[in-house]
């Protein structure tokens, strides 16, 4: 373990190396965004022009945002806020920047409470999938004998019973709480060694085990012909939206995870592996699930239904059914956990160093504030349905406690955090201290500083635009 790496302040953890830091960033960026956000989105909003649009989004957008949050990370040292203030000091800049970086550290505590709600669902499936297998022994389908309207309604059963959703809700969180408050070496990154190579074996099993039994052919055409036509402006929206989302921008968190990396590791290739690893797993996830999807003879476009909802009435269908199912949610749990932890480190290591206090007690308190919200949210699919408190914007009118969060977050929060991040990398921070930390030269460097200083700003603020106004 690596206390303190070359050129990083006392006390403070880095990396043990940097596989560490690609796998803790990989597993940041790979989650439920991808497993369960990306097909449903994809299929929602029409298969191929989705995705290449997804793809061109994340190479402009996504990737130079990528290695600006790491870059001020890794020049900082510290928490976020903190991060910006000293590269805004060692520029000469007003340290108010570092604003940017506190409503980044507020959005991923509020991304953190209902994303361990989904958290908790996974846990559902995993328990209903162990106890099938148990019933059924390892070589049946899923649920024998069982109407498919049956399995169809074992989410919306969950939904009734607030008192359990609020426990698997919880138990997520907890689980996340014990990783981080035991710190990078023996917490953060030990989750991100062990789980992300054991959450790629399963899924590239999962794969190829949907491409030999499912609709193969089919899911590659739907997910790769691109027909002009189907790319609205709706569509745009939903492909930036997602690869901010699954790329874990504009809320501080990659910028926590840069701090912790030495000044050896060459940020621009990182980065690129970063956003490769991530985009693969969205694309690999698609071709995983809408194989299943279609030889069953499902509607691509179920959205946020067709992984929970759908995908077991699939496993039905399957030999080793049971194993499969149980297999694949346990591989969801694997990549949600790596998100959730690093959405609570940015706000924990906000506190702990902020107020000078134990990362147990930051972690309790940050965790404390992230049940109650939790709650909330899992009350929104029951005795909260029809509490709606921000219902006097029109923007969130009718909109429950939980999507409202998704919403804030999402349309607010992230594009906000990322306008003025590339604001401060491209305009306000000195150019030299930037070039020195990205790791790019020649082409590359003149391409990434134009996009971060006119390309990505403009976009998403146009973007942002679309979204609040349209
Ligand atoms: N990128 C994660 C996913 O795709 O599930 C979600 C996420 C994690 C968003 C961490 C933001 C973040 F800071």
């Amino acid at each position: 373990m690596a206390v303190a790496g070359s050129g990083s302040k006392a006390g403070h953890e880095n990396w043990s190396s940097r596989t560490a830091f690609i796998l803790a960033a990989v597993g940041s960026a790979v989650g439920l965004g991808n497993m369960w956000r990306f097909p449903a989105e994809a299929g929602e909003n029409g298969g191929g022009a989705f995705v290449l649009f997804y793809i061109f989004c994340v190479l402009l957008i996504g990737l130079p945002v990528l290695l600006a949050e790491v870059l001020i990370g890794r020049h900082g040292q510290a928490n976020a806020p903190e991060s910006v203030r000293r590269v805004a000091r060692d520029s000469n800049a007003g340290e108010g920047w570092s604003i940017l970086a506190s409503l980044g550290v507020f959005a991923a505590f509020l991304i953190l409470s209902f994303y361990c709600v989904v958290g908790g669902w996974v846990v559902y499936y995993i328990g209903i999938f162990a106890n099938d297998l148990v019933q059924t022994g390892l070589t049946g389908g899923a649920f024998a004998g069982r109407p498919a309207e049956d399995i169809e309604g074992l989410l919306p059963g969950l939904f009734g019973n607030a008192g359990l959703m609020i426990g698997l809700n919880l138990g997520f969180l907890a689980v996340t709480m014990f990783f981080v408050s035991r710190g990078i070496s023996s917490g953060i990154e030990w989750v991100a060694v062990y789980l992300m190579p054991l959450f790629f074996v399963l899924f590239l099993g999962i794969t190829i085990y949907g491409a030999f039994t499912g609709n193969f052919s089919d899911a590659v055409s739907y997910l790769f012909t691109f027909d002009f036509e189907k790319l609205t402006g709706e569509v745009m929206l939903a492909a930036v939206g997602q690869a901010f989302f699954s790329l874990s921008l504009g809320v501080a968190g990659m910028m926590t995870y840069g701090a912790y990396a030495n000044r050896d590791t060459n940020l621009g290739k990182t980065s690129g592996i970063i956003a490769g690893a991530d985009t693969g797993v969205a694309i690999l996830a698609g071709l995983a699930i809408f194989p299943i999807v279609f030889a069953a003879g499902l509607s691509a476009s179920a959205g946020p239904g067709l992984m929970f909802a759908s995908l077991p009435v699939a496993f039905q269908a399957m030999p080793f059914g049971s194993m499969i199912g149980l297999l694949f949610f346990v591989m969801i749990f694997f990549a949600a956990l790596t998100s959730s932890v690093s959405l609570l480190e940015a706000p924990t290591a906000y506190v702990f160093e902020k107020f000078n206090m134990p990362r147990m007690v930051a972690t309790l308190i940050v965790g404390a504030g992230a049940a109650v919200l939790g709650v909330l949210s899992s009350l929104s699919f029951n005795d909260m349905a029809e509490f709606y408190p921000l219902g006097f914007i029109p923007l969130f009118a009718e909109t429950n406690f939980f999507d409202t969060l998704d919403g804030v977050t999402a349309k607010l929060f992230m594009p906000i955090g990322a306008i003025l991040t590339c604001i401060f990398v491209g305009w306000i921070a000195d150019a030299r201290l930037i070039d020195d930390e990205n790791g790019l030269d020649g082409i590359l460097h003149q391409t990434w500083r134009a996009l971060v200083r006119f390309v990505c700003p403009v976009v998403l603020a146009v973007i942002m635009a679309f979204g609040l106004f349209s």
